[in-house]
């Protein structure tokens, strides 16, 4: 089964919450699916999804258990608010902050201690792409991001395809999913072979039918489509059948 993920980066307010729980639960799915709203409607939305099949991840956790890092949030605290996932090195995150790789795998560690389940993006700028560097970079990435012992999912998410309406063609996407793959199974051991790889970067319901049909492809991080409720389940209904 595929997961569709949506991420709602930072966007989005309470009265949003109660319509879109109502729109996604009374879907019929056939793929995960999970809803990664800003921290702040975590609570809420963890009573709107009760006794649902729909997930709640959190866009970041600190590395630390507690202490005193003021405006960070920790793993464990998400937890318990009703996150089971959190999403980690997002570019917009290795981006905005400086994260570095390490610090990405720190944040996994802390996560996978909090009972959070790392969803650990990676994924090349264009300029990277165009100098033939992108699968260096991803394999880079990879080998410095995940923690010893890493349980979680990837997802391959190419920077010049974020929020861009620009995808990459079929077969890059195969070959990066393939690399990772083998990335994974080099690092992980045989649990590295089931893991998944999620596609991220402009999944709208128009093009999710051809991406997640891609070998390799476990499903989608969506950011922008995951706004509307409509379009986050049209994208779950082009997932392929189990
Ligand atoms: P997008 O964002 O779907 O708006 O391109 C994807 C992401 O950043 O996770």
């Amino acid at each position: 089964m595929q997961m569709i993920a949506g991420n709602w980066k930072m966007h989005g307010a309470v009265a949003d919450i109660a319509p879109y729980a109502q729109a996604v639960r009374a879907a019929r799915l056939h793929v995960d699916l999970l809803i990664c709203p800003p921290a702040p409607l975590l609570p809420a939305f963890a009573t709107a999804l009760a006794g649902s099949a729909i997930s709640l991840g959190a866009q970041d956790c600190h590395a630390a258990p507690s202490g005193a890092h003021t405006g960070d949030i920790a793993a464990a605290l998400l937890y318990e608010v009703g996150a089971h996932f959190v999403i980690l090195g997002h570019s917009e995150r290795r981006g905005d902050h400086a994260e570095s790789s390490a610090m990405v795998a720190a944040k996994a560690r802390a996560a996978a201690l909090a009972g959070l389940t790392a969803i650990i993006c990676v994924g090349e700028t264009e300029a990277e792409r165009d100098a033939g560097q992108a699968e260096a970079v991803v394999r880079h990435q990879l080998a410095h991001s995940l923690p010893e012992g890493f349980t979680g999912m990837v997802a391959y998410e190419p920077v010049w395809a974020i929020g861009t309406g620009r995808i990459p063609a079929e077969a890059e996407i195969a070959a990066m999913h393939a690399t990772i793959r083998a990335g994974l199974t080099g690092q992980c051991g045989p649990a590295g072979a089931g893991m998944r790889i999620l596609y991220g970067g402009s999944v709208k319901p128009g093009n999710a039918s051809a991406l997640l049909s891609v070998p390799e492809v476990g499903g989608a991080l969506v950011g922008g489509a995951s706004l509307k409720a409509e379009d986050l389940l049209a994208i779950a209904d082009a997932a392929p059948g189990v």
